[in-house]
């Protein structure tokens, strides 16, 4: 072969040479990053050396190698790289304490890759950012013959802006099968995202198994049809019958819970309350003001749901389930919703009416406030944290709730000592239009979040007092899918406004440009393109459309 023929088809091949000036495609972008001369070459022979607590995490790394480069990469305990030149280390020896837990530093030089972290969770970010300087082609599913695996030499010290980095998923709308969630997982880790709410019941469908109470699921968990006016043909989970929905078992739960984990990313349960329950109310009528009847409302639109706030059965079905949730999923935060509840059945209701003159209420605001700080003191006595979206603090905030902050009330909560999430429709509803042209874009609920809109996203509310600043853990998207009745379609409106949100809630400020974002996402597809994942697609300047 005629030399400069082979060169050019080694540098196609390669794929990922840097033009000068280019830095590498990372997102989101690191806090610190200097480009070094030279790279590194991953080979057949290349060890992963790693000390005795980032074994998990090497193993994590090798497999992932394994599947795109077909190596068996020898994975050693121990850090001395003077057994192995050529190798890449994980360690958590001399990593930089300030960095915390979730921070690294990663040198990637000629001759050693050495990636050091003082916490599993940093290890593993640490570990993506590797992956993403190497080609993208790292992310395919098998080896493709004649890939040369490079990596530019680079210094990166990074760590997070903020602890909660969310993603909210509802799959109580449309339900998605456990192997969905789990790749939607993968994709999370990829952007070093942490937190996934699962919203797992609404008034259109009840998708986790509750033992106690198994007619959640027999009754709850199904409807007629896919709902919302949409085509039934769009959708994916029919059952055998015809009839449309599902539910995750307690050992979907189990798989899923452990295999986000395995990433670092925490599944925070939904269960709302007390509004959004008519497919609760469907399977147990006994607890609405009423006593039903309810269908899990599949036409949508409809908040028709609401428990009954004088009923002490309410409290102790509720009570009930939350136990269970609190065994199926082991982080702190338990969110119960609390958002749009319809006040007109708790009025005409003699037994509302009744606990709001024993209580001593001023009204029905009152009343859903009662509610709330009556289930937080069950949530606390389980050790577990409350989150509520922006109306739990409607007649008075439950004592150590966190507010989900939707249509405002994050600087308020904050001023008082309440941890705030932050998730304003204008910026991070993921179900919203992603153009202005509909003629284009599958039906969506409404809304306009365009990419170039959650990419200015600043999470700090501008009345927020720095005093107070502490208290934002950060900042959620939420995919609401009434309108999202498959995995594609969720996919489609995640990606790629989630990269952009991403790198909002990683990077410092000051390391976060459009332009150089843009720049860095045609990268990004080419890994979607390996890992099967869909997105919005266009040319850099349509993308922000
Ligand atoms: C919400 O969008 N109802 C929290
Ligand atoms: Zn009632």
């Amino acid at each position: 072969m005629n030399r400069l023929i082979a060169l050019m088809l080694l540098s196609l091949t390669a794929g990922h040479a840097l033009a000068a000036g280019d830095s590498p495609a990372l997102i989101p972008a690191p806090r610190k990053l200097e480009c070094r001369e030279g790279t590194f070459n991953l080979h057949p022979k290349t060890h992963i050396l790693a000390d005795r607590a980032s074994q998990d995490t090497a193993r994590y790394l090798a497999e992932r190698l394994r599947q795109a480069t077909g190596y068996k990469l020898k994975t050693t305990l121990g850090t001395e790289p003077r057994k192995a030149k050529g190798a890449i280390i994980l360690t958590t020896q001399e990593a930089k304490a300030a960095l915390g837990p979730e921070g690294y530093e990663l040198i990637v030089a000629p001759d050693e890759v050495a990636l050091r972290a003082s916490g599993q969770a940093g290890m593993f970010y640490g570990v993506q950012s590797l992956l993403q300087l190497l080609p993208p082609q790292i992310f395919a599913a098998k080896p493709e013959p004649g890939q040369a695996w490079q990596a530019p030499c680079v210094w990166i010290e990074d760590q997070p802006r903020f602890k909660w980095r969310g993603v909210l998923f509802d799959t109580a709308r449309h339900f998605f099968p456990k192997a969905e969630v789990k790749q939607l997982l993968d994709v999370l880790a990829l952007h070093k995202v942490n937190m996934l709410q699962l919203h797992l019941t609404d008034d259109q469908g009840w998708r986790v198994e509750i033992g106690r109470y198994p007619r959640l699921t027999q009754v709850g968990a199904w409807r007629d049809e896919a709902g919302f006016g949409l085509d039934p043909k769009l959708s994916t989970t029919y059952g055998p019958d015809g009839r449309y929905g599902g539910y995750y078992t307690k050992a979907d739960i189990w798989d899923i819970v452990a295999y986000a984990a395995a990433r670092h990313i925490t599944v925070v349960p939904e269960i709302e309350m007390p509004g959004h329950a008519s497919a609760a109310l469907a399977a147990h009528p006994e607890l609405s003001c009423s006593g039903g009847p309810y269908t899990p409302n599949a036409k949508g639109g409809v908040f028709a749901g609401v428990y009954c706030a004088g009923r002490e059965e309410t409290f102790e079905f509720l009570q009930n389930v939350l136990a269970e949730v609190c065994e199926l999923f082991p982080g702190k935060y338990i969110h119960i919703g609390g958002d749009e509840v319809p006040k007109d059945s708790w009025k005409q209701c003699p037994r509302c009416q009744a606990r709001i003159r024993q209580e001593g209420l001023e009204d029905e605001r009152e009343l859903q406030s009662y509610f709330i700080r009556r289930i937080e003191k069950f949530i606390n006595a389980q050790g577990r944290t409350l989150i509520g979206w922006s109306e739990i603090r409607e007649g008075g905030l439950a004592q150590n709730a966190v507010v989900m902050d939707w249509i405002g009330g994050a600087a308020e909560a904050a001023s008082t000592g309440h941890d705030v999430i932050m998730s304003p429709t204008s910026h991070c509803y993921l179900d919203y239009y992603q153009s202005t042209n509909h003629a284009t874009e599958p039906k969506a609920i409404g809304g306009y979040v365009p990419l170039s809109k959650v990419y200015a996203f600043e999470p700090i509310p501008p009345n927020l007092a720095p005093a107070h600043q502490s208290r934002l853990l950060g900042a959620q998207g939420n995919l609401w899918t009434e309108y999202i009745p498959n995995f594609k379609h969720a996919q489609y409106m995640l990606f790629p406004r989630l990269c952009a949100l991403a790198e909002v809630v990683w990077s410092p400020p000051g390391a976060r440009n459009w332009e150089d974002f843009l720049r860095r996402l045609p990268v990004q597809f080419q890994r979607f393109d390996q890992l099967g994942v869909n997105y919005r697609k266009g040319t850099p300047e349509r993308i922000g459309e």
